[in-house]
């Protein structure tokens, strides 16, 4: 089931994806994308520091369960600037969805709309944002704005935002240039599927441009000042996506932004720069709930999405997971990857006693440097490895009956 862009191999699946955790599909990914598009996606900037440690230092923070709670059935619907969800889990931008799925971003949107979690699409996406609202014309989404140096550009994208019904802007002011990426480069990676919005404004596709390329295009220089002319132009909401400090935060509201959104670009643009997850807390503080927090970068549990709830968020992005379910499943694939990850929160919801998101919110989290961040996990894909089949570990069949327990038959 592949289609061909130009020779561009793209998944055309429909269907849901069996996985044991979010973290496995990286491999199953490989086998269906070319190397570039894998490590486009897959890769973080230079030594890959900060993409790795946005997922351990979750480690940094730990759940504590509560006894004598009296309480079942926990539910994940919440709301965020008046849009209904049914989990706090949001499909975070991500561009050119055309490299998993032939589909893109309104096969992402189906997905997201069926397991009713926010939707947000980048500048760069591959579908117009009239297709992709016409996927699921009731779900709530959000559109991601790279600031154009040319405002006519961004006038355009204003306009056709807006009919299309979105619900507010993603400024990105973490990405002024793409950091460096040294996987694009032994790759020469470069957009294999066309980008809407460029080829409607320019006639030129946008395909076949470096990522660097597409970042030159879009302005370096972003103030406060912007931040009140999209609103006035757009009149739209706007979150300032890639808000790391207290002082940042300060500034951002000072400027009438309607949200921050954490975020290290997915441990994409600074190398060295700390994880998302230890810096929630000052800039949580800082915000005092006077506008919501949108949060991501690396998490890949259930847990870890109950962990930035507690610590200040209000709703959480997935970025890569999202993506290899679109491949390896198209839109179900994207719904099967958010209902693992709902799945694992509730399982924390019901330990700790939390009734509603609300509760996650005030849960109780404790905060003790441990040591053994490094070591490996039952469940890390690099330590699963063949199970060895002996005589003795096989589990025999009684009688016609196939009900075994306790381990599994090879
Ligand atoms: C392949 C890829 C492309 C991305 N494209 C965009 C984009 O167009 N605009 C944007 O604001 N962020 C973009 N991001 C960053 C995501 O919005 C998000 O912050 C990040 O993926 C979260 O980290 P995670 O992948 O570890 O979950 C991109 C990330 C990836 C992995």
């Amino acid at each position: 089931m592949t289609y061909y862009y130009e020779g561009f191999p793209q998944s055309e699946r429909d269907e849901y994806i069996k996985m044991v955790n979010v973290d496995q599909l990286e491999e199953e990914v490989k086998k269906i994308m070319p190397e570039g598009a894998y490590y486009y996606i897959a890769s973080g900037s230079e030594n890959e520091w900060t993409w790795r440690n946005n997922t351990t230092a979750f480690n940094h923070y730990q759940i504590v369960p509560r006894a004598l709670t009296d309480m079942d059935d926990p539910q994940t619907d919440t709301e965020f600037l008046g849009m209904k969800l049914k989990t706090p889990i949001m499909i975070s931008p991500i561009a050119c969805h055309g490299i998993a799925h032939k589909d893109a971003e309104v096969a992402t949107q189906k997905g997201a709309a069926a397991a009713g979690a926010l939707f947000s699409s980048s500048t760069y996406a591959n579908k117009s944002v009239e297709e992709i609202a016409a996927a699921a014309p009731e779900a709530p989404r959000l559109f991601q704005l790279y600031l154009s140096k040319d405002w006519k550009f961004n006038e355009m994208v204003f306009d056709a935002i807006k009919k299309a019904g979105y619900k507010g802007i993603l400024l990105t002011v973490d990405a002024l240039v793409s950091g460096y990426r040294e996987a694009n480069i032994r790759t020469k990676f470069t957009y294999p599927v066309p980008l809407d919005f460029f080829t409607r404004y320019s006639g030129a596709k946008g395909q076949g441009q470096s990522v660097a390329q597409m970042y030159a295009a879009s302005a370096q220089k972003i103030g406060p000042e912007d931040v009140r002319r999209i609103k006035e132009m757009s009149g739209l909401p706007v979150i300032v996506k890639g808000v790391c400090c207290a002082e940042d935060a300060y500034k951002a509201i000072g400027a009438g932004a309607d949200g921050i959104y954490v975020t290290n670009h997915g441990g994409r643009e600074i190398d060295g720069s700390p994880a998302t997850i230890d810096l929630l807390p000052e800039i949580a503080a800082a915000v005092n709930h006077r506008v919501p927090i949108i949060f991501d970068s690396g998490v890949r549990r259930g847990s870890h999405v109950f962990k930035a709830l507690a610590l200040g968020a209000d709703i959480v992005g997935i970025g890569r997971p999202y993506l290899y379910g679109l491949a390896l499943g198209g839109p179900k694939g994207v719904e099967s990857v958010l209902n693992q990850l709902n799945e694992e929160l509730v399982i924390d919801m019901q330990l700790t006693g939390c009734k509603t998101i609300e509760d996650v919110k005030h849960a109780k989290i404790a905060h003790i440097p441990y040591t053994a961040d490094n070591l490996p996990s039952n469940t890390s894909p690099a330590v699963v490895k063949p199970y060895p089949k002996t005589d003795e570990n096989q589990i025999k069949t009684v009688g016609d009956s196939d009900a075994v327990s306790g381990a599994s038959k090879h």
